[in-house]
């Protein structure tokens, strides 16, 4: 048993076979609900487009921010609280995030709770790694925080949570298909079906703390433009 992010799972390859057996059943359309983790309503979750192409092919989506209609959470100044395990609900400070990962699962929200975990989508979810400043390419640096990167864990072939993680190679790994994308290098396909890069969420310290700095640099979600 390995432990990711506060859970118990199973060993890496024996994880991504239950996953795989999971999609292979039919039951891909449960991983696109995006209805709030409270259970309520919230933000509709984008639906699959059509079947991606076959190849390396990626797609040169535009850089912009999402519309408040799409997605409006998080905001600049919100705080980081953890998504997951037995601290659920607790800030995450910088020195929570291990250098290296694997990657730790987080919402944001606002100090006074008017916004987060409570009314949180899975839109909202983000995931934090630490890597070496000097490892991360110019515009990912430009949106790190002592080496600390967030990115939407929304895979954007799909829509599974990203939850795997490669000492090795340093990727963020999607259990679903795959796909691999490069935390160094803003949040790029280097593996896979997915074509399209990660939303990068801009972090900043406020006084010791982490802290976002301002809205997802890119679409959320799985929608093919
Ligand atoms: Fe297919 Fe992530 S959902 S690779």
């Amino acid at each position: 048993m390995t432990e990711i992010n506060g859970r118990e799972t199973e060993a890496p390859m024996n994880r991504r076979n239950a996953v795989k057996a999971f999609v292979g059943l039919g039951l891909a359309s449960a991983l696109t609900d995006c209805t709030p983790a409270s259970g309520g309503g919230g933000p509709v979750g984008e639906m699959p487009g059509p079947p991606p192409a076959q190849g390396p092919q990626l797609d040169p989506e535009p850089e912009r921010a999402p519309s408040p209609d799409e997605h409006e959470h998080p905001a600049e100044g919100d705080l980081l609280v953890f998504a997951l395990g037995v601290r659920k609900g607790e800030v995450v400070t910088s020195a929570d995030v291990p250098l290296d990962g694997p990657q730790i699962f987080a919402y944001a929200g606002d100090a006074d709770g008017a916004h987060g975990a409570s009314d949180a989508s899975r839109l909202d979810q983000i995931i934090l790694v630490r890597l070496d400043p000097m490892s991360l390419s110019e515009e990912t640096a430009h949106h790190a925080a002592e080496g600390i990167v967030a990115y939407s864990a929304i895979c954007t072939h799909e829509g599974c949570d990203i939850s795997d993680w490669s000492t090795q190679n340093r990727r963020l790994i999607c259990p679903c298909h795959d796909s691999e994308f490069d935390p160094t290098d803003n949040g790029q396909v280097t593996e896979g079906p997915a074509r399209r890069r990660l939303a990068a969420l801009p972090l900043k310290l406020v006084d010791g703390q982490l802290v976002v700095a301002g809205g997802f640099t890119g679409r959320v979600g799985f929608r093919s433009p």
